[in-house]
Parts: C-alpha cells; sequence; structure tokens
C-alpha cells in the first residue's frame, strides 16, 4: 500500500492533525508568512522531497476567515501547497477544503457580477488536485464546474450524535430561512424520531444586506436548536434567537456548521441569549467544536475503496 501523507494546511492545524492520526498517514507541517509587500509565502517543511514523490498526499486547509487570516490569504496558501506537491510528483493529490472560500458568490445576484465560486473550483483542480473534498456548501451545484471527483461531505450525522450526548429535553429545529430548511430536516432526522422542524422566512436586501426576518412558531418552554450553515457576522442567528426568545424558548442552541464568528459575532449572539454557539473544526474558532476528521477520513476510505 503506498504511504499516506497529510500535510497539515496554517488554518487547519487541529483539524489536519485528527485526519492524520484516523488515516494512521504522516503529519507534515507548512511555514508561512506575508512578504512586506503583500504577497503570501509558504513552503511544506521538508529537506527531502521524496517523501512526498509517488505517495497518496492529502492537503488539508480550510479557506474560511479566522483571527491568524483571510480567506483571500488562505485560499493563496492553499493554491501554492497544492502546487509545490504537484511539482514534486505525488501519486495523488486530494484537496480537503472543509470550508470552501467564495462559496456564497455562487450566483451573479445583481448585473455586472461573477461567479466567483466556480473559479476558486477551477483555480484548485488546475493547480493540481487529483480529488476535492469540501464539508456542507453552501451551494453544492458549483462542484459541477469540477471534471476530477468533487465531494460535498455531510456534517449532519456526526453533529447530531454529539447533541444527542448533551440529552436536551424537549427539543425543536429551527431552520433560519427556507434555504436552510431541507439542512435542518436531515438534521432533525438523524436527532431522533419526530424531532419537529419549524421555519422562518427571511429576505437580505441585495445591496445594503440588511436582514429581516419573521414566523410565528409556538415555542413555549421549547428547547431551540437552531442550524444554519454558515455563522459569519451573526446577524442572520441573532435575529432569529431574538425571535425564539420572544416565543418563549427556553434554551437555544446555535449551530452553524462554519462558525467564522467575525468580529463580535460571538459576543453578539451570547449577548442575544444563546445558551451555546456550536462549531465544527471547518473553522477553528471560539464556538463549542465538534470535529469533521471521521466524515473526511470515512469519504476517503470509501472513495479508496470503489477504486
Ligand atoms: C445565508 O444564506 C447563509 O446560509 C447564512 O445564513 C449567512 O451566510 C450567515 O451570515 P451572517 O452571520 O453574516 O448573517
Amino acid at each position: 500500500m503506498v504511504e499516506k501523507i497529510v500535510i497539515i494546511g496554517p488554518a487547519s492545524q487541529g483539524l489536519a492533525f485528527r485526519v492524520a492520526e484516523l488515516l494512521k498517514a504522516t503529519p507534515i507541517a507548512t511555514e508561512s508568512k506575508v512578504f512586506p509587500d503583500g504577497e503570501t509565502y509558504i513552503r511544506i517543511d521538508i529537506e527531502d522531497e521524496t517523501i512526498l514523490r509517488g505517495k497518496d498526499v492529502i492537503i488539508v486547509q480550510t479557506t474560511g476567515p479566522n483571527a491568524a487570516g483571510n480567506q483571500n490569504q488562505r485560499l493563496m496558501e492553499l493554491l501554492m501547497i497544492i502546487s509545490a506537491v504537484k511539482r514534486i510528483g505525488p501519486k495523488t493529490l486530494r484537496v480537503v477544503a472543509p470550508y470552501l472560500a467564495y462559496s456564497r458568490q455562487d450566483k451573479a445576484f445583481l448585473k455586472g457580477e461573477c461567479i466567483f465560486a466556480e473559479e476558486v473550483c477551477k483555480m484548485i483542480q488546475s493547480a493540481g488536485a487529483t480529488e476535492f473534498y469540501a464539508i456542507e456548501l453552501h451551494n453544492p451545484d458549483i462542484l459541477k464546474v469540477f471534471s476530477i471527483p468533487a465531494y460535498n461531505l455531510d456534517p449532519m450525522e456526526g453533529l447530531s450524535r454529539e447533541l444527542k450526548a448533551m440529552h436536551i429535553p424537549d427539543p425543536v429545529v429551527v431552520s433560519p430561512d427556507k434555504g436552510a430548511l431541507q439542512r435542518s430536516q436531515d438534521f432533525a432526522r438523524y436527532l431522533g424520531d419526530k424531532v419537529p422542524v419549524a421555519v422562518f422566512s427571511k429576505e437580505r436586501d441585495k445591496k445594503t444586506g440588511e436582514i429581516t426576518m419573521e414566523g410565528d412558531l409556538k415555542l413555549m418552554n421549547k428547547d431551540v436548536i437552531i442550524v444554519d450553515d454558515i455563522i459569519a457576522t451573526g446577524g442572520t442567528m441573532a435575529k432569529a434567537i431574538e425571535i425564539c426568545k420572544k416565543s418563549g424558548a427556553n434554551s437555544i442552541y446555535a449551530i452553524g456548521i462554519h462558525s467564522l464568528l467575525l468580529k463580535n459575532a460571538f459576543f453578539i449572539l451570547k449577548k442575544a441569549g444563546t445558551t451555546k454557539i456550536i462549531g465544527t473544526d471547518t473553522i477553528e474558532t471560539a464556538a463549542f467544536q465538534i470535529s469533521m476528521a471521521d466524515v473526511i477520513v470515512n469519504a476517503i476510505k470509501a472513495n479508496e475503496k470503489v477504486k
């Protein structure tokens, strides 16, 4: 069997290490910096390139913003790592970008816009990826632009396992908008038989970004779990929490699969009255973290079996 190597991207140090452990692969670090002119620099921390030649190489690097960098820098680092590995000549080059930068720019909403989510996919492929994995993409349809195998992994089973262990007494799953309904229904199904799902209607002004949300839900004394793919500024989640509180909810768990928690989002959600903010390690931030390492490793192993 060909040796597996996991390259630990600087934005996914915890998750990448967990993936390496579960795969019994050799972890290799990277060294990165930003030059005075703003250009990104990264190298794989090896003295002998034959360590990677002919091997099954897996790069784990998220491309979302966190305290240590913005998404442009993260994306550039990822492309540069892929390019370095490709130059050396691996047998396979799997790229795991658990959160995909620009994934919300998946349509031309206004005249004159580009669909940059698709361009990001094209860049990852042309840099040298032979397989691509993301988790809970905002719009999985963008994967159609890849001609290599590309997967949108489902985090819901793993998430619900952790939530079940919290023994939340009387749960209702709330979807903050119609777009998140399918995701919320999947989550509720994993959580247990007959866990109800309620939905708010949300509008976002395409120019100002301002959110309006409505919903008349029967949540008196219920334990509410709000599930969204992304918590960015926290605006959507805070509005949903506010309505749940007004509807008499007992406790409120805010789940953002990708909890970017920009600026003071954590504070805003705490102030709004959330009991617990739950994220995953697709983005390593202050939210309570549920690891997606097993979701990634199971998918890689399943694809290996098929070959
Ligand atoms: C929107 O369609 C997404 O599913 C999220 O609701 C949104 O990206 C969250 O952004 P923010 O936290 O800034 O409201």
